[in-house]
């Protein structure tokens, strides 16, 4: 049996026999506490590579090769049961706050309703909710449960759904560009909890980004997406000092450089 969380051979996904691969026979795992990144440009796959993990694609797609979780099979598993482990086991954030959010519910109340616990008082789910508010960096806590969506900025609409997905104390948390739409220092500072909140709970993360500096800052490994193959992987320090990969030089170049964490510009100055 391996060790991995979450491991996934031979990934491949398609649309229809006339449209392109969008996810080609990709293999790769994530361990307990590890933080793995997924990069490339848009339309490489990621998003489709995530979805596939959770058993969220539509019923168009086709999905074949395997998708374990803790050595069991997840792409056998019904709805009701994939519902289950997501959620419980595996928590996601999205890039669109908006839609993922419930407009006409206050967030205490999302988070808490996203919240399994097994004594499930109002008073001890409340403090739980409160607890977790403050974990992902909202100042203050008690007001931000009780406000709604449209009356938080949308840096703290992605902290809010790190809570809603944190929650339960997740063993992996998958997000797909969850800063993407926030502004560089906004963006920054986010990443700076997501990382400590990582590091809190010791959770495991798969960090899909188009962008290299991002998935720096939170990721111990990264692989590079094209066309729905991975072309590169390796330790995020490896892979900033010397991509192998043309594509990865052209990421690399694009990337926010201003993002990586101080330690890791040194080993890149240094080459
Ligand atoms: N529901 C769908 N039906 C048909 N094709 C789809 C569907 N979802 C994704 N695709 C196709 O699969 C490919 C991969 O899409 P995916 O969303 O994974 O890209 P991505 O890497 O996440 O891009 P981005 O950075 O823009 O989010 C694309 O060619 C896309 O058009
Ligand atoms: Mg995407």
């Amino acid at each position: 049996m391996s060790e991995e969380l979450l491991q996934v051979d031979g990934l491949r996904v398609d649309f229809g026999r006339r449209r392109r691969v969008a996810v080609d026979s990709i293999s790769f795992g994530v361990g307990p506490g590890e933080r793995l990144g997924l990069i490339g440009e848009s339309g490489s796959g990621k998003s489709v590579t995530a979805l596939a993990v959770m058993g969220l694609l539509p019923d168009n797609a086709h999905v074949s090769g395997s998708v374990a979780w803790r050595g069991q099979d997840l792409l056998g598993l019904s709805d009701k049961e994939m519902s289950r482990l997501r959620g419980a086991q595996i928590g996601m954030v999205f890039q669109e706050p908006m839609t993922a959010l419930d407009p006409t519910m206050k967030v205490g109340r999302q988070v808490a309703e996203s919240l399994r616990l097994h004594d499930s008082s109002a008073a001890s789910a409340r403090h739980a909710v409160l607890e977790m508010l403050g974990q992902v960096g909202l100042p203050e806590p008690r007001r931000v449960a009780d406000s709604y969506p449209h009356q938080l900025s949308g840096g703290q609409r992605q902290r809010a759904l790190m809570a809603m997905a944190l929650v339960n104390n997740p063993d992996l948390l998958i997000c797909d560009e969850p800063t993407t739409a926030l502004d560089v220092t906004v963006q920054a500072r986010v990443l700076a909890t997501l990382d400590e909140v990582l590091d809190a709970v010791g959770a495991a993360c798969l960090f899909i980004s188009h962008d290299l500096g991002v998935v720096s800052q939170v990721c111990d490994r990264i692989m590079v997406m094209r066309h729905g193959e991975l072309v590169e992987r390796g330790a995020t320090a490896e892979v900033l000092r010397a991509p192998r990969h043309p594509y990865t030089r052209r990421l690399l170049s694009a990337a926010r450089l201003d993002l990586v964490e101080p330690g890791r510009m040194i080993e890149l100055e240094d080459a």
